[in-house]
Order: C-alpha cells, then sequence, then structure tokens
C-alpha cells in the first residue's frame, strides 16, 4: 500500500470502538477548529455527530461498524445507494485510463452519456451542456436563457431552491441561505410557486425565463395543480420566455417518473439534472436544451465551459448510472414510491393529531407534523433509536423529508413505516411542553456556545 496515501484509507473498514472513537474525535476537532465551526460545533453539542466512514448499498456505516439506513443523503444523490459494484467498476477503469481529460480532443464518454440522456428526454431537447453540481447547471441554463432571447428578466419562486451561487441564490426563497448576500442578481423576482395568477403579474415580454423546480423539496415536497404547469408553459410562450425546469432532485427516478415533468405533462426549453446522475460516486450535473436555446449561443462555442464539467470520471458514472436505471431501477422507484405514499397514508391516518399531512411524490416525501417540534424531534429520535437518517427542515421544522433510494427492497419500506410508527408512538406519549423542554435545553446550550465571542467558544482556536 502506497504511503502517500490519506491515513483513513490505509486503515481497515472495520475498527476497534477505541480507534473509532478516536478518529472520530479528531475528524470532529479539525471541522471544528477549521471547516465548519458552527455546524460541527452544533452537531457535536445535540449529540447528532457521527462519523461517515464507508458507504455500503442503503447503509452508511461508521467505523465501529454501526449501520445507518440512509433516506435522504446529500438531498437525493444516492438513488442507486453507495458503492453500487457496476459503478465502482466503471470509474475505477476510467481512473485507469488517466481520469480527468485534457479537453483537447474528443471525450468518447460525453458522447455516450449524451446519447443516453436524450434517450430519455423528450425529443424536443436535443443538445447537452456538462457542469459539476445542480447549481452550475441552473448557472448555465440562466446564461443560455439569456442569450438566446436576448432578454434579462428572470423569474424564481419563494421557497424555491436551485444551488448557492450569488445567481441561484437570486432565483432562490429561502432565507437563511438568501439574507444578506444581496444585491441579487439584477433582473430577478420571485413569485410563490404554483400560483399561475403571480406568474401572470410579473411574466412580460421582458422576460428571459422562468425558473421553477417541478416540486419544491424547501416547501415541504407540496405538490402543485395539474394544470399549472401547462399554464405556466403557455405564459412562456405567449411573452416568448424560456421554460427552465430543474429536476436536479426531482429527475432520474426520485418522483417515480423517469422526469417529474411527465406527471404534468410539460416540456420545458431547459432540463436541469444532477446528484442521481452521479451514481453517487463522481459529481455531474446537465443542462438538456432545444433548437431554440441553440440558435442563440451557436456563435458563442465556448460560452459555457469547466476543467471538470462532463470529465471521463464523471461520465463513466453517469452512463452506468443511466443503463441501471433504465435496466430495473425506474421501475424499482416507481413501486417503491407507490409503497412509501401508502405507508404515509397509514401513519397518518394511525397518528392523525401528530402528523398533519404528507406530501410528494414517488420516492421524494416529507411527513408533516402538527407541532414544529415533533418533526425535528421525530428525525432525531428515528435517527438515535432505529439507525435512519432523514431531515427535519431548519426552516419549516414541522415538515421531514424522506427519500429512500431505489434499490431498496419492499421489505425495506415497510421497515421504514414500521419505525416511523414507533417512534412517532413513543413521541405521542409526552406533551409537546414536555418535549420542549427537553429539546430547547439541548438547543440553548447550542445557542449559547454559538452566540460567544468566536474567541472565548470552546475549542474555537485549538
Ligand atoms: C432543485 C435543486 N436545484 C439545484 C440544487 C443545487 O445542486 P448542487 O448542490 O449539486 O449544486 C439542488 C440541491 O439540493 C436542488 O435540490
Amino acid at each position: 500500500m502506497s504511503k502517500y496515501l490519506p491515513t483513513y484509507l490505509s486503515k481497515e473498514d472495520n475498527l476497534s470502538a477505541e480507534e473509532a472513537q478516536a478518529i472520530h474525535d479528531q475528524t470532529g476537532r479539525v471541522l471544528e477548529a477549521n471547516v465548519v465551526p458552527f455546524l460541527a460545533k452544533a452537531q457535536r453539542i445535540m449529540g447528532s455527530a457521527f462519523l461517515e466512514w464507508r458507504g455500503e448499498g442503503k447503509y452508511i456505516l461508521t467505523p465501529d461498524g454501526t449501520k445507518f439506513f440512509d433516506c435522504v443523503g446529500a438531498g437525493g444523490v444516492f438513488g442507486l445507494g453507495f458503492a453500487h459494484p457496476d459503478i465502482v467498476e466503471a470509474v475505477t477503469l476510467q481512473a485507469r485510463r488517466g481520469g480527468l481529460a485534457t479537453r483537447a480532443g474528443f471525450i468518447p464518454g460525453q458522447a455516450e452519456l449524451a446519447e443516453k440522456l436524450l434517450s430519455l428526454t423528450p425529443k424536443s431537447l436535443q443538445y447537452v451542456y456538462y457542469g459539476n453540481s445542480g447549481t452550475e447547471a441552473v448557472e448555465a441554463a440562466i446564461k443560455m436563457a439569456r442569450v438566446a432571447t436576448g432578454k434579462k428578466k428572470l423569474i424564481g419562486t419563494h421557497l424555491g431552491y436551485h444551488g448557492m451561487s450569488v445567481a441561484t441564490i437570486s432565483l432562490s426563497g429561502i432565507g437563511m441561505w438568501r439574507d444578506g448576500i444581496g444585491p441579487y442578481l439584477e433582473g430577478t423576482q420571485l413569485v410563490t410557486h404554483g400560483s399561475l395568477a403571480a406568474l401572470e403579474e410579473v411574466v412580460d415580454s421582458d422576460t428571459a425565463a422562468v425558473v421553477l423546480e417541478p416540486i419544491q423539496w424547501a416547501s415541504g415536497c407540496k405538490v402543485v395543480d395539474k394544470d399549472y404547469f401547462k399554464g405556466v408553459k403557455a405564459l412562456c410562450e405567449k411573452h416568448g420566455a424560456m421554460l427552465i425546469l430543474d429536476e436536479v432532485q426531482t429527475g432520474l427516478g426520485r418522483t417515480g417518473k423517469v422526469f417529474a415533468m411527465e406527471h404534468w405533462d410539460v416540456e420545458p426549453d431547459l432540463l436541469c439534472v444532477g446528484k442521481v446522475l452521479s451514481g453517487g460516486m463522481v459529481p455531474i450535473s446537465a443542462v438538456v436544451y432545444n433548437q431554440r436555446v441553440h440558435k442563440g449561443e451557436r456563435m458563442r462555442p465556448l460560452f459555457n465551459n469547466s476543467s471538470f464539467g462532463g470529465n471521463p470520471l464523471a461520465c463513466a458514472a453517469g452512463i452506468t448510472t443511466l443503463n441501471l436505471l433504465s435496466d430495473r431501477y425506474f421501475q424499482r422507484a416507481e413501486k417503491l414510491g407507490d409503497l412509501l405514499g401508502e405507508s404515509f397514508e397509514e401513519i397518518k391516518s394511525k397518528f392523525p393529531e401528530h402528523v398533519a399531512g404528507y406530501h410528494g411524490l414517488g420516492l421524494m416525501r416529507c411527513l408533516e407534523f402538527s407541532n414544529p417540534l415533533y418533526g425535528a424531534v421525530f428525525a432525531e429520535w428515528l435517527r438515535r433509536d432505529e439507525s435512519i437518517i432523514t431531515a427535519a427542515m431548519g426552516h419549516i421544522p414541522q415538515f421531514v423529508r424522506i427519500s429512500p433510494p431505489f434499490i431498496c427492497e419492499d421489505e425495506d419500506i415497510v421497515a421504514l413505516k414500521e419505525s416511523c410508527l414507533r417512534v412517532i408512538g413513543e413521541l405521542a406519549k409526552y406533551t409537546p411542553q414536555e418535549l420542549f423542554s427537553d429539546f430547547n435545553k439541548t438547543l440553548q446550550k447550542v445557542q449559547v456556545e454559538l452566540a460567544k465571542p468566536i474567541e472565548d467558544q470552546e475549542g474555537a482556536l485549538a
């Protein structure tokens, strides 16, 4: 084994409890001191920190072998789970062939991936641009729409999410990421998702594009009316604006269809994909777009470019992912999604006082609790007592996101339902006040620690 390998990779998969704890503590110390100080500190005080040592199928494991069933990893990246053997094989073969590319020559993976992607998207979408992340895909789509239309105005939505760059945040509507980073990209405006009337007020002949997710995860996966997107498309066509659909999260099986837009029978001018396309192995994103966009950018062949976008390792992961999805996992995702919907219906009917409802489609779902505190406690207890990772949302904590991988068996969804029922049953033994006093004590500890001057924070300058 090379002496230059990362220390953690030179260790065994399974370690003794003492060694595992030592690596956990050392990792936590550096992350808290130098990388994500506030987050790492909050996780330590809340007792929710764990070490992501390795991934295997639907599980993420700590070094002492503790397994967590991942039901939300990185917002739905792990549709095919961790370390899928076919994807490992593809990426390893490409690594041996040189890894990345100079970009001076043709890259075969870019062509094969484009053919596969285009076989899954509507016929009107014929061109592909590759990026490294969802953010980059939406950024590129915005630029293309502006160049193609010669217009500047862009419409996004409240509670929308398109990424972390200034342009994508300007079109996203979640305060905790948006506040304090303005001035926002000139010409951007937000409206309520799902309201055609709200869009009609703002879309006009100056509008370059309307940027929408089919389902906003940040609204708690609320599903909009059947005729909404048809109306949006007609409105865009009337004013010569482009429709950009951000399917970074919803795309490639997550909602039970290949693309979520199929639920509304709508075709965008530009379609953004990412997350699952990586196979959980090498980041990649893409914008798939139509002739009208292509005409607009034809004089500027390199106007979108990146050192890493569409690199051979990522293409190898992407192609293998699409092959696997087409062979069996699109079908699995649809079936499992129906089962998850039925499970949530049962959970709601058994605990009507605690569960206000559920939202989403396929394997992209949210449980909505009747009290914000229930959501936060539910997600925490599900992790602590049932070893299942879900996510309560900071800005709407009564909502908990649950997005299992497509590689699950039916029994996994049934077991997930049973776990949810057990945790809600436990939670129902307490009044919100009782839960609140316990939870609040820990939260207060976090707040007090984070409010101290940096120099006084425990471990800050270690
Ligand atoms: C709908 C949507 N768009 C864009 C992004 C940004 O993707 P990335 O984190 O890969 O930049 C996300 C990430 O969660 C997303 O859910």
